[in-house]
């Protein structure tokens, strides 16, 4: 009979992503070793790591910046900015218990402890723990995964974080029109995505929505170079409106 290997203690069963998406799924100590992180989290690790680094320098993005990664994972994203940016300036947030542990595996292996990142595990996207204003918030990945009613939770914790001119920037999956109930077929990448189901999909007007209950408005910015067709968008305060 195989035996299992000793590191292999499940760290919990579940969290209260589970039956939403595969994000309910926690990592072992086991896989984490085996770096199982960086596949379940979508792979193209080195790719979208660099891409989203240089799209937040693109938008201005300033080592003296305070950065918030709503779902950063196990910082496929996440090293990059740590290493760019002063000490205490990097805060991330997720779901997922073991994807944070993965994350202080990574942070370790790049030696990247003395930039002392901040993390938490948090199911209810509670950014008021870092008491701390953000000029600029990301998730990449994130929205894909999501119904609309965690999503405008999502966003009504950004709003009450970021500065006045603060922007937050997440990737989504476009429909082209809203209650889109077809699936969709998206290329480059051929990820299928859905209208009620992981992955999802909403139009521009469903993003706005959602964006102006949270009390934020939105610009889509669109393509970004991303190799799975995730679209991007821009939200910012209402205060904050482009003369444009
Ligand atoms: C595809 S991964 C992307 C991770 C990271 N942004 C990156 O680019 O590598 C999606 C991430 O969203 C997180 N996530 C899913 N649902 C979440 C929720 N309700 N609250 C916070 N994080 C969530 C997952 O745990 C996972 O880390």
């Amino acid at each position: 009979m195989l035996e299992k290997p000793q590191a292999y203690d499940k760290l919990t069963a579940s969290n209260v992503m589970s039956g939403i998406n595969s994000y309910g799924e926690e990592l072992s100590e086991f896989d984490i070793s085996q770096n199982k992180h960086r596949h379940f989290i979508g792979g193209k690790w080195s790719e979208i790591g660099q891409l989203q680094y240089d799209f937040l320098l693109q938008q201005g993005l300033q080592p003296h910046h305070q950065l918030l990664d709503i779902g950063c994972g196990c910082l496929r994203g996440g090293l990059h900015f740590i290493n760019y940016l002063e000490v205490n300036r990097y805060y991330g947030l997720d779901v997922n218990a073991s994807l944070i542990k993965a994350a202080w595996h990574e942070v370790k292996l790049a030696n990247l402890e003395p930039k002392n990142p901040h993390l938490i595990v948090s199911d209810k996207f509670e950014i008021d723990r870092f008491q701390q204003q953000f000029d600029f918030m990301l998730s990449v990945s994130v929205f894909t995964h999501l119904p609309m009613n965690i999503i405008i939770r999502c966003l009504s914790e950004v709003q009450k974080n970021l500065t006045p001119q603060g922007k937050y920037y997440s990737t989504f999956f476009l429909a082209p029109t809203s209650a889109h109930t077809a699936q969709i077929a998206h290329q480059p990448g051929g990820v299928v995505t859905n209208y009620d189901r992981d992955p999802f999909h909403y139009s521009f007007d469903e993003m706005s929505f959602m964006a102006s209950v949270a009390g934020l408005k939105i610009n889509l910015i669109g393509e970004w170079n991303h190799s799975r067709n995730q679209q991007m968008l821009e939200f910012f305060k209402c205060d904050n409106l482009r003369a444009d």
